[in-house]
């Protein structure tokens, strides 16, 4: 199978107490090998298959109207989620570090600014989707969200396009087993969770992919 499942990087219990083991258990295990196989149902025997999935969701407007839909929601699931595992890490959180806490400042101010923007997109996302810190056209860090699994990488077809940094999960099934309807407390607890090494390096890689 040409996508695969990326184990989860630390134990399923490491992100305790903010995110619960049970949450990620079906998380990871379910929702995101749901995607990913759905993916490779969708693009079986097609040039799509061999692609990397970065370079697939960069590049939706090729794929054929009848599997669109499909490779969209579940090619975004995968990417998005593989890029979340990635980004928390036990012992996380704290003050931004390294390049990625100068760019903040840059762009909104200081850390609390963005935490309140962020939180805001998140809370403001009706029914489910994801809020991200992107780097926008203009080379600035910006706070978007998308509907769904789309994702700012998805040009031509998500309401907001850049580098995606790093972002949050605002499905019920990222947060409803602990938090039930609370939303905005899993948007303030997920903070916790966040892994600083791995943002500057994605930081990086945008700029470098962003031509800057
Ligand atoms: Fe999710």
């Amino acid at each position: 199978m040409p996508f695969e499942l990326p184990p989860l990087p630390y134990a399923y219990d490491a992100l305790t107490p903010y995110i619960d083991e049970e949450t990620m258990h079906l998380h990871h295990d379910k929702h995101h090998a749901a995607y990913v196989n759905n993916l490779n149902t969708a693009t079986e025997g097609t040039p799509f298959a061999n692609m990397s999935i970065d370079e697939l969701v960069r590049n939706l407007n090729m794929v054929p109207d009848d599997k669109r839909t499909a490779v969209r929601n579940n090619g975004g699931g995968h990417y998005n989620h593989s890029m979340f595992w990635e980004i928390m890490r036990p012992g996380g959180g704290g003050e931004p570090q390294g390049q990625i806490a100068q760019a903040i400042n840059d762009s909104f101010g200081g850390f609390d600014a963005l935490k309140t923007e962020f939180n805001k997109a998140g809370v403001g996302r009706f029914g489910s989707g994801w809020a991200w810190v992107i780097i926008g056209s203009d080379g600035r860090l910006a706070v978007v969200s998308t509907p769904n699994q789309d994702n700012p990488l998805m040009s031509g077809i998500a309401e907001s396009t850049g580098y995606p940094v790093f972002g949050n999960d605002v499905w019920e099934h990222a947060y409803y087993l602990k938090y039930q309807n609370r939303r905005p407390e899993y948007l303030e607890a997920w903070w916790n969770t966040v892994n600083w090494d791995a943002i500057n390096e994605r930081y990086n890689t945008g700029r470098t992919s962003m031509g800057g």
